[in-house]
């Protein structure tokens, strides 16, 4: 039987660490929500994350813009922000309307309050091991593990997906624990072969299921990043978990594993910047 790995406790305790600080804070940190268009589950996340803003005791301020927003009208708010000393991180809530070139809109978050970790100064500060902030979904995986006692040095790891938001920073962070690190991706010649030398198994590849127990290693640490719907229409991961959790010795489940971390360090990173703006 594995240890199923609760990400909501886990957050929860992050939480209230933070909640905390800033009590004894004169000055809150502020964050920005922006949200352009009117995706459904973008609107559930943001709303979420105003929420989780509330809890811990943060200003934040919820920009929601109709998706007829033009790139000039988006860059003039991130402008706004950038100089509002209210505001220590700013999020642009991805993906954005086709219209709109997310490369442009981040590069024009202040790096110093890119809470995501998305600009270009952040992720290659992330490649030499010299950051402030860290993406916050591959920072909710270390912080589980770390939570869970599980020593990444020495291990295998292998990451199955490899974007820019969670695979490619993921492996650097396992990498910076002295973690042998594979990344594996669609044209990968023998994914199960790879899958089955981890002893820690990161899968982010956004397809229901797909990893079963089959691509366990028994006793590895199974953390699945995905976010999916079942032929049901019900909430899943990208690991079948029914057949990979009599393999594993540690694994998250979905909901309530890495889901719940994530706004954890989205808070974790605007307290961060908050003070480095010098806010006590
Ligand atoms: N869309 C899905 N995940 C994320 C995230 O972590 N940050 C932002 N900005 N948008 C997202």
């Amino acid at each position: 039987m594995a240890t199923v790995i609760d990400g909501k406790a886990i957050s929860a305790k992050v939480r209230a660490e933070i909640k905390a600080e800033v009590d004894k804070m004169t000055v809150k940190p502020g964050l920005a929500v922006v949200i352009v268009g009117e995706d459904p589950a973008s609107k559930v996340y943001v709303r979420n994350k105003a929420k989780g803003c509330e809890e811990v005791g943060f200003y934040s301020e919820v920009h929601e813009l109709p998706e007829s927003t033009t790139e000039a009208e988006l860059l003039a708010l991130i402008e706004r922000l950038n100089a509002n000393e209210k505001i220590d991180g700013i999020l642009v809530q991805l993906p954005l309307p086709k219209h709109l070139d997310e490369k442009i809109v981040i590069n024009a978050i202040r790096a110093d309050k890119d809470v995501d970790a998305f600009h270009p100064i952040n992720t290659g500060k992330i490649m030499i091991g010299d950051y402030d902030f860290l993406p916050c979904t591959p920072a909710g995986v270390m912080r589980l593990l770390k939570e869970t006692g599980v020593e990444v040095s020495g291990k295998k790891c292998v990451v199955v997906g490899r974007s820019n938001i969670v695979g490619k920073p993921q492996a650097m962070l396992l990498l910076q624990q002295n973690g042998t690190v594979t990344i594996c991706h669609s044209r990968t010649a023998d994914l199960k072969k790879e899958c089955l030398e981890a002893d820690i198994l990161v899968v982010a590849i956004g397809k229901a299921k797909f990893i079963t127990g089959d691509y366990v290693k028994p006793g590895a640490v199974v953390i699945d990043v995905g976010m999916d719907r079942d032929e049901n229409g019900k909430l899943c991961g990208d690991v079948d978990f029914a057949s990979a959790e009599p393999k594993a010795s540690a694994i998250t489940p979905v909901p309530g594993g890495v889901g719940p971390m994530t706004i954890a360090m989205l808070l974790t990173n605007t307290l961060k910047a908050a003070r480095l703006f010098g806010k006590k």
